[in-house]
């Protein structure tokens, strides 16, 4: 008999299952929240993904109640991508968007071709974006693109005739990861998606970063906007005031967002209901970090029943204490990418019919 005191104590038991993750039981209520409506689900097929602007608050509900639905019962046994194929284009460092994409397209039966660097492929011989658009066409069924270049993903719309999802493209765009921040919202808080919460039920959201230069910020503020009516005020907590360009703030303030940008987080912190941190802004091959001391951790003064959202990575601002309290829904907002992820993806390939309730007589392109 082996010495078992030499055995490290987390290897004496079979893992824990991921019940500590809060609002892993959320997803249900969101299912019986809103109802199943597979049209806004079907006009997104063989739509490109570029930019947020391309959402409705119907199109992310329908979305989110099949991300419910798919998280609710993970094991398919129809997976409905079956014979589609995937190529992952991921030019810049990822953990989650290229992972979770890829989880998801797994998930849902489909294989999958993934190029992490550029320089394996024709680009290193000067080969245009558009030319490996081109021969993306012959191989797979949707392309999912990250670059540091903010053209990069537009360079190869006109040649492809699959569709492409923006997986980040430098400081300007991150939809899909909007997408999970607002699944996780509507996890957390199911009303907020129906069309405006009662004034004393309306949600404050703060949101630590640079809107200007982070592309997740960007994207969500986009989204948010198309919420305007169940949230109360949105603070921009930034040190510097030069955080919103001129037009981005016309636009998200002419689509109801209230805005107010702030300095000192811990001003307003106590009034906040979702707290957004993200510290990290991708520019060109390198990348910029929140100056100033902007740090949570489980002794700052937050609002009893706040959430806080984390786009990941995390540098300081997010201290390890907060992983396991109430507030730690980042770790949630992460699991459900995979979920709202195999939701699009579904709906891209045209298979929608075979994974909702209300199938059409005919199947678009089988
Ligand atoms: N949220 C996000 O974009 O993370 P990755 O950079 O790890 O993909």
């Amino acid at each position: 008999m082996f010495d078992q005191s030499k055995i490290h104590p987390v290897l004496r038991q079979p893992v824990v299952s991921r019940d500590g993750i809060r609002g892993i039981e959320r997803p249900k209520h969101l299912m019986e929240a809103v109802e199943e409506d597979a049209e806004p689900l079907r006009s997104l097929a063989g739509m490109h993904v570029v930019s947020a602007r391309q959402f409705d608050r119907q199109k992310i509900m329908q979305l989110a109640r099949l991300a419910a639905s798919y998280e609710t019962q993970p094991d398919l046994i129809h997976p409905p991508l079956r014979g589609k194929i995937l190529v992952s284009a991921f030019y810049e460092p990822s953990t989650r968007t290229r992972l979770s994409f890829e989880s998801a397209w797994h998930r849902l039966g489909g294989d999958i071709m993934s190029i992490t660097d550029p320089n394996t492929t024709g680009i290193a011989k000067g080969e245009s974006l558009a030319d490996v658009g081109e021969m993306f066409n012959n191989y797979g069924d949707v392309v999912v693109l990250r670059d540091n270049g903010e053209d990069s993903v537009y360079k190869m719309l006109d040649s492809l005739r699959i569709p492409i999802i923006n997986a980040g493209n430098g400081i300007d765009e991150h939809p899909t990861q909007a997408l999970a921040d607002i699944y996780a919202i509507l996890k957390w808080k199911p009303e907020f998606g129906n069309g405006g919460l009662p004034e004393e039920e309306k949600v404050t959201i703060g949101i630590i970063g640079t809107p200007n230069r982070m592309r997740t910020v960007r994207s969500l503020l986009l989204l948010l906007s198309l919420f305007s009516e169940s949230i109360r005020k949105v603070f921009i907590v930034n040190p510097s005031f030069d955080v919103l360009d001129a037009d981005q703030q016309e636009e998200l303030e002419r689509a109801g967002l209230k805005l107010q940008k702030v300095q000192k987080l811990r001003d307003i912190l106590p009034e906040i209901d979702v707290v957004y941190i993200n510290s990290i802004a991708w520019v060109g091959d390198s990348y910029e970090t929140l100056t100033g001391d902007i740090k949570l951790t489980s002794e700052s003064n937050l609002k009893k029943g706040a959430i806080i959202l984390h786009p990941l990575a995390r540098g300081e601002e997010l201290d390890e204490s907060l992983d396991g309290t109430a507030h730690n829904w980042y770790f949630s907002q992460a699991r459900g990418a995979v979920f709202i992820r195999m939701a699009l993806l579904t709906c891209l390939v045209h298979r929608i019919n075979l994974v909702v309730d209300s199938p059409v007589e005919q199947l678009e392109d089988d």
